[in-house]
């Protein structure tokens, strides 16, 4: 049980573009969650979906990216910030598994707001993991700050 996994939940790119430079520099395994409907093409009808399903709970289904994870040692788990928070993809993932005893490490792309909530609401559904120290970027990733923080956190 050693595998690592980076998964994520992306839907204009930056957090795919993210998750793909952990993945290219810690060696691990890419998981995209797909769920099973899309939003609107329009932005302002599909920020309002989002809008309406966090404050709803809702974690929709997902058709990929759902498969078991027993045996991953490290996750990291990423997320565009959506209003402060997960992407509802990324709760549906982290409510389907058991994360007692891995290493879960957050990353999110973010419009100015960092984090948010989102690493207090992964702590949160994940109770019983190591959690390290995440990175949070504004737009698209740069291969040198991935470095750098994966350094920080004993990954490179
Ligand atoms: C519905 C919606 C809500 C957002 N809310 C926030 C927010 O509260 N704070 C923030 O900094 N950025 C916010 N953003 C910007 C996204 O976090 C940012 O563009 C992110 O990089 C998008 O990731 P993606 O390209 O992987 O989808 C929001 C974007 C959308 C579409």
């Amino acid at each position: 049980m050693n595998k690592t996994l980076i998964v994520f939940y992306s839907l204009f790119g930056n957090t795919e573009n993210l998750a793909l430079e952990i993945a290219i520099q810690t060696d691990g395994a890419l998981r995209e969650l797909i769920p099973d409907n899309n939003y609107s093409f329009d932005y302002n009808t599909a920020a309002k979906e989002v809008r309406n399903q966090i404050s709803r709970g809702f974690c929709p289904k997902l058709i990929c990216g759902n498969e078991p994870i027993a045996d991953c040692e490290t996750i990291f788990i990423g997320s565009p910030n959506w209003f402060k928070t997960l992407a509802p993809q990324v709760l549906s993932f982290l409510r389907a598994h058991d994360f007692a005893g891995k290493i879960v490490i957050p990353f999110c792309t973010h419009g100015g707001g960092g984090f948010g909530q989102i690493e207090n609401d992964i702590a949160r559904e994940c109770p019983k993991s190591n959690i390290l120290s995440g990175i949070a970027v504004n737009g698209t990733a740069q291969s040198k700050e991935v470095t750098k923080w994966l350094e920080t956190i004993g990954y490179r």
